[in-house]
């Protein structure tokens, strides 16, 4: 079966260690086509988004070995410029090869990834940077090809600051000829783990972090070593869960600085969160409480990643909630899921009302996306009884093992 069982309505104790960022992973490896020689990644989440992005690398030229959690990626012979269709449309994160490949290579050809259940996720601004950049960009119904015999560097400016299209900017534009000034960059972590991955192979770039980022073009890169950081939002479902259940839970390995939004939201919740070093330790004892308005923003705001997850949260807690999520069109996908095992819920003008103090019960329930899937999850823990999480191949796509993990934090829960 293709299903998570929980037995829920058990406090939690116990310790696991945080995986390495799926979201600082994907553009990563995507930029290893940049270095023509050996790319060691450590600290690699073994998860299917990244086994895709492996397929998707492989398939272009590149030699790729997993020795445990450190992947090995050879770029030195990469030759293919077209990317197969299967892969391309599994996951949104393909569109990042083409900053990359028409870096390397001058040429890049790919289906139009798609969007999913949170929305229509375009790529229009991925496309307007690489053609700022001089790419000559072709869009047939299905396809892309995009051409360049040399990227040149220039201002971009995103209209809105997209994590995904500042890092496919930054990928055309680290060897290309001059600089190239981004603005409205988005301010993510995992921009800034590119950045310093592609320093740590010789790329020129300043301001990674902040939003204007100042790339200047250099004539080829050097193999590196590179160690992912923490996953801030594997980090938060599990602190989630800690707050949402009660009892006391230590988490490891944990990116504390990427997190502040998420730490600050959880505390508003009443959940106690100490923090030493990159341990992170949470207690509940009494009742949690809602919050009466949040938003979802970019970085350094509430993530929307950690949305659902937060919905869960205001649901078992006393009094009021209202969360708006700010960045994608269609996020609140699982309020009628936890409807049905027994949250009120009511989505209106675009923001999510919820009365608290719900006793969840346990019952079937449908993942449709990664994120929300997690959070039927954290709602299985909560409701009594027995709840199963279809579809759990979405959950797979951005946790490497969440029922090892939450069974090492005293969660009865188990595959089906
Ligand atoms: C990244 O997606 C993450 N994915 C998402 O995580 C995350 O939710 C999102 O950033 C926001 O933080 C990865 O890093 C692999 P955006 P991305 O471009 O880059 C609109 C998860 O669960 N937009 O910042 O696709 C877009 O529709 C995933 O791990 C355009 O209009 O997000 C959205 O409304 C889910 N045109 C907004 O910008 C474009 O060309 C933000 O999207 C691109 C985006």
């Amino acid at each position: 079966m293709d299903s998570i069982q929980i037995k829920g309505g058990r406090t939690l104790t116990g310790e696991t260690r945080i995986q390495g960022s799926k979201n600082a992973t994907l553009p990563i490896l995507a930029s290893t086509i940049l270095i023509p020689g050996i790319s060691v990644i450590t600290h690699c989440p073994r998860i299917s988004d990244v086994e895709t992005m492996v397929r998707l690398l492989s398939s272009i030229g590149c030699s790729i070995e997993w020795n445990a959690d450190e992947l090995v990626i050879d770029a030195t012979d990469v030759r293919e410029y077209r990317l197969p269709r299967e892969d391309v449309v599994r996951m949104r994160s393909s569109i990042m090869l083409m900053g990359a490949m028409l870096g390397r290579m001058g040429e890049t050809a790919l289906d139009y990834p798609g969007g999913c259940v949170i929305g229509k996720r375009p790529i229009d601004l991925h496309l307007m940077a690489l053609r700022r950049l001089g790419a000559v960009v072709e869009e047939t119904e299905q396809k892309i090809h995009a051409k360049a015999s040399r990227l040149i560097g220039t201002a971009v400016r995103l209209p809105i600051n997209s994590v995904g299209a500042t890092e496919n900017c930054i990928l055309g534009a680290v060897l290309a000829e001059g600089v190239t000034i981004l603005s409205n960059a988005a301010m993510e972590p995992e921009i800034t783990a590119l950045c310093e991955f592609l320093q740590s192979a010789g790329a020129s770039i300043e301001g990674a972090g902040t939003s204007q980022i100042t790339i200047l073009g250099v004539p080829q890169l050097h193999s590196t070593v590179y160690e992912i950081p923490g996953d801030r939002i594997v980090a938060g479902t599990y602190l989630f869960a800690g707050v949402i259940c009660g009892g006391k839970i230590t988490l490891r390995d944990i990116p504390v600085s990427h997190m502040s939004a998420t730490i600050r939201t959880a505390r508003r919740l009443h959940g106690d969160v100490r923090i030493t070093g990159n341990i992170m330790e949470i207690e509940r004892r009494g009742k949690i409480e809602g919050i009466p308005l949040i938003r979802t923003g970019n970085y350094p705001g509430f993530p929307t990643d950690m949305q659902s997850a937060l919905m869960v949260a205001c649901a078992v807690a006393s009094g009021k909630s209202v969360i708006e999520e700010t960045i994608f069109e269609n996020r609140y996908r699982i309020a009628r899921e936890l409807c049905r095992m027994g949250a009120a819920i009511e989505i209106q003008d675009g923001k999510a009302y919820i009365d608290g103090d719900a006793s969840l019960h346990g019952t079937q329930v449908i993942a449709e996306e990664l994120r929300g899937g997690a959070a039927l999850v954290l709602a299985g823990l909560a409701a009594d009884q027995v709840t199963n999480v279809m579809n759990r191949h979405f959950i797979e796509r951005g946790y490497e093992n969440i029922c090892k993990d939450l069974r090492e934090l005293g969660a009865d829960i188990s595959y089906r």
